[in-house]
């Protein structure tokens, strides 16, 4: 078994990551990989009952704080009861959504302080954080009628414009800053295409930063 590295996938809604996401977990398995595929909120039980709270129930109408804190509690599980076991393995780990949503969204998007997110993010994922993070990017308009198109929209979903376009920025200028960990993937018509363009990103990655077992 090859020795395994942790990525992620994030982005604006309807960016298709969960399609891609789990074709490259195909991919890096043919290529003899012990690939955990996982996702942010909901990756643990407890998770599961967070993403309820915080995407579905619309009777609970969490405050920007409580918000937070339920994000990054999903998130201290999900590290200490998937991600960190896994990675001590030497499995690959891909989740769908890390704590770059959180500065995307709790962040650029609701405004709050960033500094701040960063200091409960540290706290709550010890040490761990992603090999490469990739951001697709897709207009927010053509995101969120993607999104639509799929299921009914969650509470995050259904924010103004204005929101997930801040938030869109926000993942942008988080890949400006970490340009080394953090790529931006433009999202295009072509699901194959897109999926070439991911590949390439991390099995170029992978090429650069060889592991041995
Ligand atoms: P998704 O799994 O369908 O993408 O839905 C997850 C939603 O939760 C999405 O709207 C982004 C949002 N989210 C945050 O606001 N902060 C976070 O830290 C995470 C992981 C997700």
């Amino acid at each position: 078994m090859k020795k395994g590295f942790f990525i992620t996938f994030d982005g604006p809604e309807g960016s298709g990551k969960s399609t891609h996401s789990v074709r490259l977990k195909d991919d890096l398995t043919l290529d003899g990989y012990d690939v955990i595929y996982t996702r942010e909120p909901g990756g643990t039980l407890l998770g599961q009952k967070i993403r309820d709270v915080l995407l579905k129930n619309e009777d609970i109408k969490p405050g920007k704080q409580a918000e937070l804190l339920l994000f990054e509690a999903d998130r201290a599980q999900h590290v200490e009861e998937i991600i960190k076991p896994a990675l001590d393995k030497g499995k690959t780990v891909i989740c769908d959504r890390f704590n770059t949503a959180t500065f995307a969204y709790q962040g650029y998007g609701a405004g709050m302080d960033i500094n701040m997110i960063r200091s409960i993010d540290d706290f709550v994922t010890n040490g761990i954080f992603p090999d490469i993070t990739l951001i697709l990017d897709i207009e927010v308009n053509m995101g969120l009628s993607r999104a639509g198109k799929r299921c009914s929209a969650d509470k995050m979903e259904k924010r103004p414009y204005e929101f997930h376009e801040r938030v869109r920025q926000g993942y942008l200028d988080i890949a400006k800053k970490f340009p080394k960990k953090v790529k931006v993937i433009q999202v295009k018509n072509d699901i194959d295409e897109t999926y070439k363009f991911i590949k390439n990103e991390v099995y170029d990655f992978i090429g650069r930063n060889k592991r041995s077992g």
